[in-house]
């Protein structure tokens, strides 16, 4: 099928080379010239595991190709993709304005029948709205159908969750154009959920928050384990086994960050609010994460006796999670400003992100430091020599925000382990009870 999708951030540029490697002729269309200029050229600009191959083989194929003008990519298309970002506006709702943009572009030049197809995270509401904005402002007579198609993939995870997501959801109010989307991701052979648009963009917002839910529960199940002394991570394990619960999204930490969770969890309260309701449950999560940053800083905090003036903290990782160079809302930023207003002097190295507190390498970043941060959990500094980095720091003390280091082993190798949620490690040790 022929087909154009409209932005070329992280939810467009994985959908459109998804579609051209599953055999589809996939046109991307984005207003900023220099990332069209590159993307022609094969280069992403994202960076995420296994992307670049991809989109290679795909501009090589012709199945993919990148322009700024929306009449040429318009050209023949059985569908138009919106795949443009929903922000935070004010107050937390989704600020809609290139939703409505990339509305008006269709409705000025489509110029047959076609089907668009939402995957943007929109507030429920958006897909009917969208239908009547563009059928409003029509400069042909052709029939549009609206459906809705929320994406579920996670940066640094996108091809794979692409290629073998859990679900893929249809809202649509109209069948065939729903068949029409469906058909289109059938050589994926995913489970397909179909419904009315509204719940659609439900699910999208509804799975977010929950997400958001979990890891912020086991966030205040891990304080509650600094202070009576037990580990966390034996807690998610037992409660994980139950499959009622499931492992996943257990992992607690420093909290969630990135560009959807803090997002979505704000805009779906602010539609709570609009029917004059509350949602508590997540009003509490959102606080509860934003909370749990300034916990960690906390922690150094109490380990320096209050004191960080001159202290050398080495912080590891800056992006708000691994294989990702995406730093919003990343909790890196937090902590770096919370402990630079203690006075410590701050060093950081991430494997993908730079600032001006950047190291040349992790052992650079690490030497005479009065203490080791893991804020990021990248593979790197999990397999990194840790025997090594002992050598080289000040104080061999490790806080690790993301329960991901080997607790025994480092402290078998004489360093002090203070994790979130693992105090009773740090009192006791790591001996196999
Ligand atoms: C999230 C969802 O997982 C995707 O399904 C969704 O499509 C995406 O948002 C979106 O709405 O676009 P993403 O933000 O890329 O994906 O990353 P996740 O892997 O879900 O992690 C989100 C945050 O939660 C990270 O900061 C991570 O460190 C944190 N997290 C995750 C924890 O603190 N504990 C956990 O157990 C899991």
């Amino acid at each position: 099928m022929k087909v154009a999708v409209i932005g070329t951030g992280y939810v467009g540029l994985v959908t459109g080379t998804l579609l051209a490697e599953i055999g589809h002729d996939v046109t991307c269309i984005d207003i900023d010239e220099m990332k069209i200029e590159l993307l022609k050229t094969g280069i992403p600009t994202i960076y995420e595991p296994g992307l670049e191959q991809l989109l290679k083989n795909n501009l090589e194929k012709q199945k993919l190709s990148f322009t700024t003008n929306h009449a040429t990519a318009f050209q023949n298309v059985e569908l138009v993709f919106m795949a443009v970002g929903t922000p935070q506006g004010e107050n937390g709702q989704a600020n809609l304005s290139y939703i409505e943009q990339a509305a008006k572009d269709i409705a000025q030049t489509i110029d047959h029948d076609v089907t668009v197809v939402i995957k943007s995270t929109v507030p429920p509401g958006t897909n009917d709205y969208v239908e009547q904005q563009i059928l409003k402002n029509l400069i042909h007579p052709v029939k549009i159908h609206v459906v809705s198609n929320p994406e579920f993939l996670r940066e640094g995870h996108a091809i794979e969750d692409a290629f073998h997501g859990d679900r893929i959801v249809i809202g649509s109010e109209q069948r065939e154009a729903g068949d029409l989307v469906e058909s289109l991701f059938a050589p994926l052979q995913i489970p397909i959920v179909r419904t009315d648009r509204r719940s659609a963009e439900m699910i999208k917002y509804a799975a977010n928050a929950f997400l958001a839910v979990k890891i912020s529960y086991m966030n205040e199940i891990a304080n509650l384990c600094d202070a009576i002394g037990a580990d966390v991570t034996a807690v998610a394990d037992g409660m994980g086994m139950d499959k009622r619960i499931g492992r996943a999204f257990l992992n607690a930490g420093i909290g969630y960050g990135g560009s959807c969770f803090p997002k979505d969890t704000e805009a779906v309260v602010h539609l709570a609010k609009q029917q004059a309701m509350q949602l508590s449950i997540v009003e509490s999560a959102i606080k509860t994460n934003k909370a749990q940053r300034h916990r960690f800083v906390e922690k150094v905090l109490r380990h320096f006796d209050g004191n960080l003036t001159n202290k050398k903290i080495a912080i590891l990782g800056l992006a708000f999670k691994p294989n990702t160079d995406d730093m919003r809302e990343a909790p890196s930023v937090t902590i770096i400003d919370e402990l630079q207003k203690n006075g410590a002097i701050i060093h950081v190295f991430d494997p993908i992100v730079t600032n001006e507190y950047s190291a040349a390498s992790l052992y650079d970043c690490v030497t005479k430091a009065d203490a080791v941060l893991l804020v990021t959990e990248w593979q790197d500094f999990l397999h990194a020599d840790w025997t090594e980095i002992g050598k080289l720091v000040k104080g061999k003390v490790i806080f690790d925000g993301r329960n991901a280091l080997e607790a025994d082993k480092l402290q078998q190798l004489g360093w002090t382990y203070i994790g979130v949620g693992r105090e009773r490690k740090r009192v006791y040790g790591f001996q196999e009870s």
